[in-house]
């Protein structure tokens, strides 16, 4: 399967990419993560990407592009793979559109984690107090929920009018909202 994972900051998307990833056999592509990691690895990607993942801003398209395009070329996502956090604005998935073009393959499913403002929130203070996460502050959260209602929620229409679109209710226990995803997933 090849699939994108949609939602808003704090809908589960890691949590359910990581479990459905391991059920299917494919790995998970998160580029949230992949940021993260050149961010504390201090790499030339990681100084690019910083500035605007701690503002809660999109890392610009070309940077971004570039890594799913690099990271799609790797061997192990010949047989599948789960998006997690990307696309995230409607040039990219055009733009992933055209990556998998160029791979000769095709998105199966976008599935979208549905989880509102109040209950995102909640998670992600609690996951600040937990983790520590650096754009885990309430007014870098405000951001992201903005950016995700301007930016990434035009995707939804997107998906849907090619018949790719799966949603997922997001809210109740990790295990219930997985056994929803697998349903729906067995189910396309
Ligand atoms: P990214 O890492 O993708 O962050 P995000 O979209 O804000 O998503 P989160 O990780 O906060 O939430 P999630 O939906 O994955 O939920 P999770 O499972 O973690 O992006 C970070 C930044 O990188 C962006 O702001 C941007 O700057 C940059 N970036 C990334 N991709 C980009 C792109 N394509 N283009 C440009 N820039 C990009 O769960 C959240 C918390 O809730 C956890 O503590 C979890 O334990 C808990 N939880 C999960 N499920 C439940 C449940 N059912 N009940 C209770 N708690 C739950």
């Amino acid at each position: 399967m090849r699939a994108v994972l949609l939602g808003p900051p704090g809908a589960g998307k890691g949590t359910q990419a990581a479990r459905l990833a391991e059920r299917l056999n494919i790995p998970t592509i998160s580029t949230g993560d992949i940021f993260r990691a050149n961010v504390k690895g201090d790499t030339e990607l990681g100084r690019k990407a910083q500035e605007y993942m701690s503002a809660g801003a999109l890392v610009p398209d070309q940077v971004t592009n570039a890594m799913v395009r690099d990271r799609l070329a790797q061997d192990d996502v010949t047989q599948g793979f789960l998006l997690d956090g990307y696309p995230r604005n409607p040039d990219q998935a055009v733009e992933l559109d055209t990556l998998l073009s160029d791979l000769d393959v095709k998105l199966d499913a976008a599935i979208e984690i549905i989880a509102d403002f109040d209950e995102v929130m909640k998670r992600l203070i609690k996951r600040a107090e937990i983790d520590g996460r650096a754009d885990d502050t309430e007014p870098v959260i405000r951001k992201r929920l903005e950016v995700y209602a301007t930016s990434t929620a035009p995707l939804t229409a997107y998906y849907s009018g090619r018949g790719l679109l799966i949603q997922v209710d997001g809210i109740g226990a990790v295990d219930d909202v997985t056994a929803r995803l697998v349903a729906a997933v067995d189910g396309k």
